[in-house]
């Protein structure tokens, strides 16, 4: 696949002297799902607001569909659509009216037949005649979407695409997200919600404080950091970890009742079976095994909490 975005050493310090990104390096294939996950305040915004030309960047290049986007901004700028993370709509217009007049601002000739496809694909045609403030919220999202849409858009950015949405909506959310990837539009949200990243991504790049801790494929992603938990289900309880099991990072659990053990699954030795033996040696019954792959989660919390460690 062909790069449609490159970020090389970005830095951004406001005004203020915060530094908000600092040295970002990071290529998005055209036609991928990439995910920007990380807590408030890690700069997704920020790194979002540079590559749309909303904000300027203190250090490094960026080049969207091969234009920098300082000095080829108009070239960069119409490869891409932004729904920005505050809903900002005209409440009084028309849907048709609101989505078209964007269209035009890129200077792009008017297209009906375009216009109603991205409407369709939104399942906004039937509202098309209807004013914006007549719509629900998750239609007044869709609204947004199809405007960023307008001028036929490559790379498409939803910067925090369901915060504070329920459930319900943000499962919609996630499904027109993926039907718009069949339309050939490079995506890239931001989010918070692990979940989200998990659901949606090909890709997913983890920033915190201003640094992008690691981009990975998720799948190889939730493998090479997967680890796993082994729960023995006890026959009695036990009061405390017996000294004899502490080679093996084990966990007294359920008021005595389970032993959690964690383990790494690409370890040459997984210490499962050795823990098993031992637990015989010592007289320990159990009635039941069960191991759980950890999620993104658990992967997530253990980068950002590694980082306030250091
Ligand atoms: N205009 C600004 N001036 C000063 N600091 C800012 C400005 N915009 C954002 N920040 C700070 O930069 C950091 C990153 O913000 P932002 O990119 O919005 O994070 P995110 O979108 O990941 O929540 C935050 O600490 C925020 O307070
Ligand atoms: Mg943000």
């Amino acid at each position: 696949m062909a790069a449609i975005i490159t970020v090389e050493g970005l830095t951004k310090s406001y005004a203020s002297g915060f530094q908000a990104l600092k040295g970002v390096d990071l290529t998005i294939e055209e036609g991928e799902i990439f995910a920007l996950l990380g807590p408030n305040g890690a700069g997704k915004t920020t790194m979002i607001s540079i590559i749309c030309g909303n904000v300027r960047p203190t250090g490094g290049t960026v080049t969207v569909a091969g234009h920098d986007i300082v000095n080829g901004y108009r070239g960069a700028r119409s490869a891409i659509g932004l729904v920005p993370q505050e809903l900002q709509t005209d409440a009084f217009e028309r849907v048709i009216d609101t989505v078209r007049f964007s269209r035009g601002l890129f200077g792009k000739p008017r297209d009906d037949a375009y216009i109603e496809r991205v409407l369709r694909d939104l399942s906004l045609w039937d509202k098309r005649n209807s004013k914006i403030l007549e719509l629900s919220g998750g239609m007044k999202r869709r609204v947004m979407i199809a405007k960023a849409l307008s001028h036929e858009p490559r790379v498409l950015f939803l910067d925090e695409p369901t915060a504070g949405v329920d459930v319900e909506l943000r499962r919609d959310m996630w499904k027109l997200i993926g039907e718009l990837r069949e339309t050939g539009v490079t995506i890239i949200l931001t989010t918070h919600y692990i979940e989200e990243a998990e659901e949606m991504a090909d890709r997913v790049g983890v920033i915190n404080r201003g640094e992008l801790m690691l981009v990975e494929e998720k799948t190889t992603l939730m493998r090479k950091l997967g680890k796993k938990t082994l729960t023995v289900a006890l026959a009695e309880p036990l009061a405390a970890v017996p000294p004899e099991l502490a080679e093996w990072d084990v966990a007294l659990k359920a008021d005595g009742n389970e032993i959690e053990y964690v383990f790494d699954t690409h370890a040459e030795r997984t210490g499962v079976s050795s823990l098993l033996r031992r637990l015989g040696d010592l007289g320990i019954g159990y009635k039941d095994l069960n191991t759980q792959q950890s999620s993104l989660e658990d992967i997530f919390v253990s980068l950002v909490h590694q980082e306030k460690a250091a």
